[in-house]
Parts: C-alpha cells; sequence; structure tokens
C-alpha cells in the first residue's frame, strides 16, 4: 500500500498536521509520503488546456512530482483547515491543478479520468467554527464529487470542527472518529 499524505496547512504542527500524521502512522506494510504543500511551488492553473491535448500539465513546477506521486498511490490522503469558508489558497491551487488528470469526455462539461487503478481518497478540513459540520456541509460534498470525478474508487470526506488555534484537534470525538474509520479504511487488503 502506497499512501501519499498531503497537508494544506502552513502550519506544520497545526491540527490538520496532526490528523494527517494519525491517520497515517503505524501501518505495516505501508510506503508513506508526505508533503506540506506550504514548501512547495504550485503555480495556480492557466487555463492553457496543454493537459487536454497531452498527459500532464505544461506547467513545470512541484506539481509534476505529485503527479507522479498521485499515480502511483493507492491512497491519498489531503487535508487542510478553512479559510474564510474554504480551503487554503494553497490546497485550491493544488486542487485546481488536479484538472490535468482529466481528459474531455463525450461532450460539453465532460471528462473521462485520466487515473486508473483501485484509489482510495481521504479528504478532510478542520475548521474553528462550533458549527462548521453544518456551514462547511458544502466543502465535504463537493471535494467528495470531486475525487468521483477524479476516477478515484473510493471516497471519504470529512469536516472537523471545534478546532481552535490551539491545536485542541485530537481531544475532539469527531477528530477520533475520523481518525478510526480512515485508519480502518487503509488498512484494508
Ligand atoms: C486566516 C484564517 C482564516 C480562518 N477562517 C476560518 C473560517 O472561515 N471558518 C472557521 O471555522 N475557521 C477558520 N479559521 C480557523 C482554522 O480553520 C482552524 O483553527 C484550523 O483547525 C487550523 O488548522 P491548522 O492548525 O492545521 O492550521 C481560520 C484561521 C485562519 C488562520
Amino acid at each position: 500500500m502506497r499512501i501519499l499524505s498531503i497537508n494544506g496547512s502552513p502550519n506544520k504542527v497545526g491540527n490538520t498536521a496532526k490528523l494527517l500524521r494519525e491517520i497515517t502512522k503505524d501501518h505495516a506494510g505501508v510506503d508513506l509520503d508526505h508533503f506540506d504543500l506550504n514548501d512547495l511551488r504550485i503555480k495556480d492553473c492557466q487555463a492553457c488546456y496543454f493537459c487536454k491535448k497531452n498527459q500532464t500539465c505544461a506547467i513545470k513546477d512541484d506539481m509534476q512530482p505529485l503527479y507522479r506521486k498521485i499515480r502511483e498511490a493507492d491512497a491519498l490522503v489531503l487535508g487542510s483547515p478553512v479559510y474564510f469558508g474554504v480551503e487554503t489558497a494553497i490546497t485550491r491551487a493544488f486542487i485546481d491543478r488536479l484538472y490535468a488528470l482529466l481528459s474531455f469526455g463525450d461532450g460539453p462539461g465532460k471528462y473521462v479520468p485520466k487515473i486508473k487503478g483501485d484509489k482510495l481518497a481521504i479528504s478532510f478540513v478542520s475548521c474553528g467554527n462550533a458549527k462548521g459540520k453544518e456551514v462547511y456541509a458544502n466543502i465535504k460534498d463537493r471535494q467528495l464529487a470531486m475525487w468521483a470525478s477524479l476516477g478515484f474508487k473510493d471516497a471519504r470526506t470529512f469536516v472537523i470542527d471545534n478546532a481552535t488555534s490551539q491545536g485542541n484537534v485530537l481531544e475532539l470525538v469527531d477528530a477520533q472518529s475520523m481518525i478510526q474509520e480512515c485508519k480502518g479504511l487503509l488498512d484494508r487488503p
């Protein structure tokens, strides 16, 4: 099993980092790669559509090794804080660049995933709002639809609310239950 862990928070010891670490640690026989998006150079999608005529993206930046890692991974785990109602800007840039993993399909607005195989995607956002699960349900739904359209065979998305800047996330019941669910998915044969 190859797991690709991606932190969309600028904070390497914050809530997102803690959740990613708990989800991805202690799996037997796992090859784990971890990236902090904040350390990478990821330019915004330039809408050049090069990726629709070619296998990959025209922009030669740090997304290129990530495309390779995504292709090789059995499971991708992406976490981001919520900033002003959406994922962080660097997470948004990463997500937009995943457009290179889609080909045009049969008709307007139709796409065919380039990703092959039986891949699992797990993504979550953590947020301070005590009602984040309701307020940011749109993020959970949007990310779930995104993984499906990108060709991930299985996907789970979560919103962990009540996560403060003091880094309390591992004390939250919802966070612990997400960690257990995700660990179970990653341990599947
Ligand atoms: C710039 C900024 C904007 C934020 N905006 C929101 C927000 O719109 N809604 C929310 O619930 N929490 C918001 N938060 C709180 C964070 O999403 C929350 O504390 C998160 O768990 C931090 O994750 P981290 O420790 O991995 O960075 C914001 C925090 C920052 C720094």
